[in-house]
């Protein structure tokens, strides 16, 4: 109602701007004649979506169609899995980023020229080795804050969800990871509020490959992810960078790995501090070339190009499949769950989300492309389902509907979108995923001593024993959960 009573205000200011304007022309300077809609699409270009799924979340870009429900609908189910929020480095990646830094300052260099110059104070932001892997708690993208932020928008948006008449815990399941543990709790403390401890029960799923099918971040072990390592980051956009870079500071000899290493610590400076001078001591080229990077990383290690990834997707969707078949009476309302962003890109592959028609090239960017990590799985990237009920229109019948969000942008089905504000019918939606889903378990062949499929939505435990934190986080212990 805001934006409409707000445009109704806008046009009537152009109404008398007009007739102002014809009659006495001076009046027309008292008018800023400021357009109701936005006409600026320019280039279209944010840092934020150029840095894969290293930096801040942004929503997805999307293709115009409204986020509530349609007017005929109400939501009576969802189900989401979400990424943790935005964090420091991993400890491995802080090894390779100390080393370009420590290149960088063995050059001896003492006055730092062009693009460089802000390094005279810049420094650098990880204050203590312990912090490496976590979420960040500082700065406005703070990973901790934009996770309790996203709980307490969804109660807003699904809080009629919540039947508090019953005295039952809601179950909130996370997968066993310090920093996801850590995000489900903040979740669910901006959803439920006061009512947290009372009204949870955190379901923590071991990451083991054990689990086999019960898991939230199931692993397929006869794929060979080592061909991924082979991914390189010698492109000539970093070439380029660090020719320019090295010409402007005399001695520096940085070359483009080390350059791609820069590039990879500057966007996580954004998690911390929110802004990162080396921002702008790389060309909008190079941070375009730095997103691809990530886009061909994930594409053929955790999503469409990996030959195992729908197998791998296929475990989340064909479960949840089942939740929205047995509905809200049968199965409850709303399955939240967490899990790290390799475990929701192979679930979107599966889906068919966002999944380009060719495989994405090595040597060239493709123009426009489907899979950007950056309007994927940004730190707290999510996957939305929504199970609708809606009444009849003239055009489509009274039943239940299926809707995809992915990031807050609603992304229908090529091949099902006959429904009310282009939704899915659950019938056509649950046929559409029985025919393009894969068997997990015999294409990974995982072994029969191993659970075949996931269970932990209808077996769960009611306690609210994990809730919260009870030891200290312990750095440096391969990034378990305590
Ligand atoms: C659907 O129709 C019923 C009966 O008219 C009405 O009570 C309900 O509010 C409608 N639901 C929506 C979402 O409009
Ligand atoms: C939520 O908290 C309020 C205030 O303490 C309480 O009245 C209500 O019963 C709680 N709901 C549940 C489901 O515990
Ligand atoms: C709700 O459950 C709690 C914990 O099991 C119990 O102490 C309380 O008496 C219950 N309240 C009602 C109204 O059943
Ligand atoms: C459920 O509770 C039992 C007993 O406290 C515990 O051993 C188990 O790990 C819990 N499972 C989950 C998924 O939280
Ligand atoms: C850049 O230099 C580092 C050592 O400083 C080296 O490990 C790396 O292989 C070099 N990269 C290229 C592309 O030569
Ligand atoms: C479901 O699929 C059938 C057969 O393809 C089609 O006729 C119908 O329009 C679809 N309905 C919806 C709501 O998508
Ligand atoms: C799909 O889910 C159902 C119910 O959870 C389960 O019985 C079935 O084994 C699953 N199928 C596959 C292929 O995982
Ligand atoms: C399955 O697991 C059992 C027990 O760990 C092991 O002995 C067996 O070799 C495994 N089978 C396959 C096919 O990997």
């Amino acid at each position: 109602m805001g934006s409409i009573g707000q445009l109704c205000g806008l046009l009537g200011v152009a109404a008398v701007a007009t007739a102002s304007y014809s009659n006495r022309p001076d009046y027309a300077s008292r008018f800023t004649f400021a357009a109701p809609y936005d006409q600026s699409f320019l280039e279209g270009y944010s840092i934020l979506k150029h840095i894969g799924g290293l930096g801040p979340y942004s929503n997805r870009m999307s293709y115009g169609i409204g986020r509530d429900p349609p007017d005929v609908c109400t939501v009576d189910q969802v189900i989401m899995i979400r990424r943790h929020g935005e964090r420091y480095p991993q400890g491995s990646d802080g090894v390779k980023i100390e080393a370009a830094l420590d290149k960088l300052y063995s050059s001896k260099i003492t006055e730092w020229k062009g693009d460089l110059t802000f390094l005279k104070s810049w420094e650098y932001y990880v204050d203590s080795e312990g912090l490496y892997g976590l979420e960040t708690a500082t700065g406005p993208y703070n990973g901790l804050l934009t996770t309790y932020k996203h709980g307490a928008e969804y109660r807003v948006r699904y809080g009629h969800l919540w039947d508090q008449s019953h005295n039952k815990t809601v179950p909130v399941w996370t997968s066993e990871f310090e920093r996801v543990v850590q995000t489900a709790r903040k979740f669910g403390e901006g959803f439920f509020g006061w009512n947290y401890t009372d009204s949870v029960s955190l379901n923590v799923i071991s990451e083991s490959e054990d689990m086999g099918a019960n898991s939230l971040t199931p692993v397929c072990p006869v794929d060979d992810l080592e061909k991924c390592e082979s991914l390189s980051s010698d492109l000539p956009a970093f070439r380029v960078a660090a020719d320019r870079l090295n010409k402007q500071n005399p001695g520096l000899d940085l070359n483009s790995t080390d350059v791609y290493q820069l590039m990879f610590m500057s966007v996580f400076e954004l998690n911390v501090r929110g802004y990162s001078d080396w921002t702008d001591a790389f060309t909008m080229d190079e941070w375009k070339w730095f997103g691809y990077t990530q886009d061909l990383s994930f594409y053929y290690c955790a999503g469409p190009g990996d030959p195992y990834s729908k197998a791998v997707g296929a475990v989340y969707a064909n479960a949840s499949l089942t939740l929205l078949n047995q509905g809200p009476e049968k199965a409850g309302t709303m399955y939240f769950n967490f899990a790290h962003d390799t475990n929701i890109t192979p679930i979107l592959a599966a889906l068919g989300i966002a999944s380009p028609e060719k495989d994405l090239p090595l040597d060239k960017i493709p123009f426009p492309s489907s899979y950007e990590i950056g309007n994927i799985m940004p730190m707290g990237g999510h996957l939305t389902l929504e199970r609708m009920s809606c009444n009849a229109t003239a055009a489509t019948e009274k039943g239940v509907y299926v809707r995809v969000i992915l990031n807050e942008a609603v992304v229908p089905f090529n091949s099902c979108q006959e429904g009310p504000g282009f939704s899915c019918s659950l019938a056509n939606y649950t046929d559409m995923v029985n025919e393009m889903l894969p068997d997990f378990v015999s294409e990974c062949k995982i072994n029969s001593t191993m659970p075949q499929h996931l269970s932990f939505w209808w077996d769960y435990n009611t306690t609210s024993t994990y809730n919260h934190q009870t030891a200290r986080y312990i750095p440096f212990q391969g990034d378990t959960f305590v």
